[in-house]
């Protein structure tokens, strides 16, 4: 993985895959009385039983409401929905858990950042800098902010392989750019940015910066510290856990001279019927009852992650990743986008003659699952030329015999379409 991610304190043991695959019980059941080979954890990972257990213990034994409670079971679950934000606080390098907000998901992360900062900061003519490569949900809040605020979009191309250019990336700077809004890692092409050196630029210039880090916090140990950067958000339900829960890093000095983004209970300080103060985050954006089980079930993951070694579950990933591409390379009938050094194993493909619906639904048939369409990133697909792909993304779980039986899927679907 490329110098901006973190290296693990312990040098990583190898992933024991088979008893890893153990843990997860999904993996078990068949598909059209095929084995289950999986391949769509760029969508959403599935859950080891970490995770289940630490959600139907919380239901069985410890479930109240949090915060707001002077009983056992409510101070029991606050203990637990804390305990979930210190790790997270560990799994990002952040300095505080007070930096780290439980939002539903990534998309409500950025969208937070997008409308809270646009309040005040963002006016008319200001410039917000995104790549061609962004998912979105960290372009349309951006849109939202130009429609109400005349805001100024401005786009960094990317090279074929999903790699930035830092000369082309400088030359967007004006006086008028306020912010970087910008994808950690591709969902299409798997490449990893330059974190620390686009925050760089970006503070030189005096504007903010944030990652998308929905896929880069998945495939590698990330220190926010380390990047410099000023918000950071991930998704609860790639990273191994539930659905439902996200994570927005956001320094805390600038999160505390944010507003509010939603009203409710625990994010004030004092409501009266002429006034609202608000509290200091992160409950300032923790308005209503959050996702207290989502949030215990994502701590139980990013623990699970912890537990292997994030690098070697990367490392096993990318041994995944350069068979993929091997093999990938030998069938002349499909078409591979995205080959960068450090890509992660996310890998997006055509096969000629074949709309990528039919591939996926003939892979299927086949036990194999993968992704087609847009993949939420149409300004890339434009880029590249294409209106859709297929999209194999691996897992700490995926072995090499579930490569071998996507090439076997992939042979079937150029007989039938050649
Ligand atoms: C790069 C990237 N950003 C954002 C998202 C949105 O995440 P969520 O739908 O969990 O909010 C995704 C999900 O596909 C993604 O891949």
């Amino acid at each position: 993985m490329s110098a901006n991610f973190r290296q693990n304190e312990a040098p990583a043991k190898p992933l024991d895959v088979a008893a890893l695959r153990a843990e997860f019980p999904i993996l078990a059941r068949e598909a059209y009385g095929r084995p289950l080979v999986y391949l769509d954890n760029a969508a959403s990972a599935q859950k080891p039983r970490a995770v289940i257990d630490a959600m139907t213990a919380a239901m069985e034994t410890s479930y109240a409401n949090v915060h707001r409670g002077l009983h056992l079971l409510s101070n029991e679950a606050t203990a637990a929905y804390e305990a979930a934000r210190k790790t997270a606080q560990a799994f990002l390098g952040a300095a505080s858990p007070d930096e780290i907000i439980f939002t539903s998901g990534g998309t409500d992360a950025m969208n937070l950042v997008a409308y809270a900062l646009g309040v005040d900061d963002i006016g008319e003519g200001d410039e917000i800098i995104l790549s061609l490569m962004e998912h979105h949900s960290n372009i349309v809040p951006w849109h939202l902010l130009r429609e109400r605020k005349g805001a100024v979009l401005k786009w960094l191309d990317i090279s074929d392989d999903g790699e930035i250019d830092l000369e082309t990336y400088k030359a967007l700077f004006t006086s008028n750019t306020k912010f970087v809004a910008i994808s950690h890692m591709s969902n299409v092409l798997g490449a990893p940015a330059p974190a620390k050196e686009l925050a760089r630029i970006a503070h030189e210039h005096d504007a903010k910066i944030m990652f998308d880090g929905c896929q880069g916090a998945v495939h590698g140990a990330v220190d926010v510290q380390d990047i410099d950067c000023d918000f950071y958000a991930m998704t609860g339900h790639k990273l191994y856990g539930p659905t439902g829960v996200g994570v927005l890093y956001g320094k805390k000095a600038l999160l505390n001279a944010m507003p509010p983004f939603k009203g409710g209970g625990e994010m004030i300080d004092l409501v009266t019927t002429e006034t609202v103060t608000y509290n200091d985050a992160p409950h300032r954006f923790e308005a209503g009852t959050p996702p207290i089980l989502e949030a215990i079930g994502l701590g139980a993951a990013l623990e699970w992650m912890r537990g292997k070694g994030v690098e070697a579950i990367a490392a096993h990933e990318s041994q995944l990743n350069a068979h993929a591409l091997e093999e990938l390379a030998k069938l002349n009938f499909v078409r591979v986008y995205g080959r960068a050094a450090a890509k992660a194993p996310i890998i997006a493909f055509t096969v000629d003659g074949a709309h990528p619906h039919d591939v996926s639904a003939i892979l299927d048939r086949t036990g194999v699952a993968v992704r087609a369409g847009h993949h939420c990133a149409q300004p890339l697909m434009k880029r590249l030329g294409v209106t859709a792909t297929a999209r194999a993304s691996f897992a700490a779980y995926n072995t090499h015999e579930d490569v071998d039986a996507l090439i076997a899927g992939l042979h079937k679907c150029h007989e039938m379409f050649s």
